[in-house]
């Protein structure tokens, strides 16, 4: 990239199930509609838990593989994929960090997280994780440019 160069990426966001029934979704959104950051394409639907499990695959040997996707099954989620300038990165500031406890104020998770597992939100961590997430939810005709 060049030096001031744009950097326009695209990352996949969860709203978990928790955040689903605290009645979040228009505050999550907001906070991404106010920092600028497009949503391209979103959807509403209830994991299976068998989906859950194909989605956070890379922690299977975790000891919170089994918790975490009974959790992200429990509930409908909304998926969405955000674009802009280095949107991972910007989306995981937003987000805060996993822990509410240890997350920035006014961080999503600081605001509204209980616990390390039920933290509202979920976003890609890097850009080839979430072209594969994205993928794993989204077909390219659902995507608006
Ligand atoms: P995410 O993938 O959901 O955006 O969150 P993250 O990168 O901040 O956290 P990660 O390490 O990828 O973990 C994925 C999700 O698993 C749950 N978790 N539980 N009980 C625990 O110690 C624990 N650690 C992680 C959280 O729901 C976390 O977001
Ligand atoms: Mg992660």
């Amino acid at each position: 990239m060049p030096p001031g160069g744009r950097n326009v990426q695209r990352t996949l966001s969860i709203i978990k199930p928790d955040g689903i029934g605290k009645g979040l979704i228009g505050e999550v959104v907001r906070r991404f509609e106010k920092e600028g950051i497009r949503i391209i394409a979103m959807r509403m639907f209830r994991l299976t838990l068998r989906e859950a499990e194909g989605f956070y695959a890379v922690h299977r040997e975790r000891p919170f593989f089994g918790s975490l996707t009974e959790f992200m099954s429990s509930g409908p989620i909304v998926v969405m994929v955000l674009e802009g300038d280095d949107v991972i990165s910007r989306n995981r500031a937003l987000m805060g960090a996993t822990d509410p406890k240890k997350a920035d104020k006014g961080t999503i998770r600081a605001d509204f997280a209980d616990s390390v597992e039920r933290n509202i939100v979920h976003g890609s961590d890097a850009t080839e994780t979430a072209e594969t997430e994205i993928r794993y939810f989204f077909s390219d005709l659902d995507v608006s440019e």
